[in-house]
């Protein structure tokens, strides 16, 4: 059989559809995932229903620090690193948590890609590290030193880390700065998943601030079309080290989200405003010309019809059954 694909995180929101595509187009691929307690246990089972069937797929239930344990792993071609505590706000809460998770763990993987002599890796970034940068669309030589979150810095910690290990001991790293993904399966932690439990469950919506912060909600098929470009670059070419915005390049505004999210389920919001949460920034939007040029990635999918197909999603998985989680 090839060489596999280690994903890590593929229980998660963004792990579960990159397994799915890439186990559908023949690849080997095996998926971590430590079920991490940040949110339901249960949801993360439901995301992964589809592949335990798949001949081409394994799951391995592991925290990633104790990955040099794992001795049955085989030949791995490379490594695509989702794993990690997601979510700006719980890190200001707990931002030792996120130390671990995130810095500490992707050394710990660094470390042992180093020891199995793997060459390839690809790495969840966020558009976080731009913190609350004026200059937009946000491109990816402008300076993110200014960090708004723990998360924000954790991300921007890896980035210059894999640099290291880049330079050190010539592993191929493209850092993927996604920009905030939704669709079916989102965290439910994310805004489109948190204000359309709210509106379902005749709840009010807090809105942050006056509805005017921004963000370039990134449809999951189109991030995953832009991972599995990232992959077709990284195996055929070598010296890579690249750090690559996906977005969707269209920020909206939160007050038009509540507004698409409330015609797309035809429930009026009970919105309450309340003031802004410090961490969150006023703008994300993505330049996407360096994604467009190396990955030929081009995102296709209108927020409406995210939306649409996320509310259908939660309506026949979560509604009646996980609304809590
Ligand atoms: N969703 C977004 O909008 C977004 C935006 C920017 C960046 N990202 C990044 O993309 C990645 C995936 O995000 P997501 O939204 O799918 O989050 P997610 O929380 O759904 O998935 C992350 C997965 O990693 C697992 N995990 C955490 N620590 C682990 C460890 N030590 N060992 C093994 N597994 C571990 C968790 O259990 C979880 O299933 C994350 O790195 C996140 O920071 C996500």
């Amino acid at each position: 059989m090839s060489k596999a694909i280690l994903i890590t995180g593929a229980a998660g929101f963004i792990g579960s559809h990159l397994c799915e595509a890439l186990v559908s187009s023949g690849q080997n691929v095996i998926g971590i995932d430590n079920f991490d307690p940040t949110y339901c246990k249960e949801l993360k089972r439901l995301n992964l229903a589809n592949l335990h069937s798949k001949k081409n797929f394994t799951f391995i239930e592991e925290d990633i620090t104790n990955i040099t344990n794992l001795s049955n792993l085989g030949e791995i071609s490379v490594v695509i690193h989702l794993a990690a505590k997601a979510g700006v706000q719980p890190s200001i809460t707990n931002p030792q948590s996120y130390i671990h998770s995130n810095i500490s763990v992707t050394n710990s993987l660094l470390e042992w890609m180093k020891d199995k002599e793997i060459t390839k890796l690809i790495f969840a970034s966020s558009s976080s590290v731009y913190g609350n940068a004026t200059e937009i669309p946000f491109k990816e030589f402008q300076n993110t030193d200014i960090s708004y979150s723990p998360y924000a810095f954790t991300k921007k910690a890896c980035e210059v880390m894999n640099y290291t290990y880049h330079s050190l001991y010539n592993i191929d790293i493209i850092n993927l700065r996604l920009f905030t993904v939704y669709g079916e399966r989102q965290r439910p932690d994310l805004a489109i998943h948190k204000f359309t439990n709210c509106i379902f469950h005749n709840r009010p919506i807090l809105m942050y601030g006056e509805g005017d912060t921004a963000r370039d909600y990134t449809y999951v098929s189109d991030t995953i079309q832009g991972i599995k470009s990232a992959l077709e670059y990284i195996n055929s070419n070598t010296g890579v080290y690249e750090t690559i915005n996906l977005g969707n390049s269209k920020p909206v505004t939160l007050s038009s989200l509540i507004n698409i999210i409330s015609e797309v389920t035809n429930i009026k919001p009970n919105i309450i405003r309340v003031h802004k949460k410090p961490g969150d920034v006023d703008i994300t939007y993505a330049d996407i010309e360096h994604a467009t040029r190396l990955l030929n990635y081009s995102p296709k999918t209108d927020l409406k019809t995210g939306i649409t197909n996320f509310v259908k999603w939660y309506c026949e998985n979560i509604l009646n059954t996980y609304s809590s989680c």
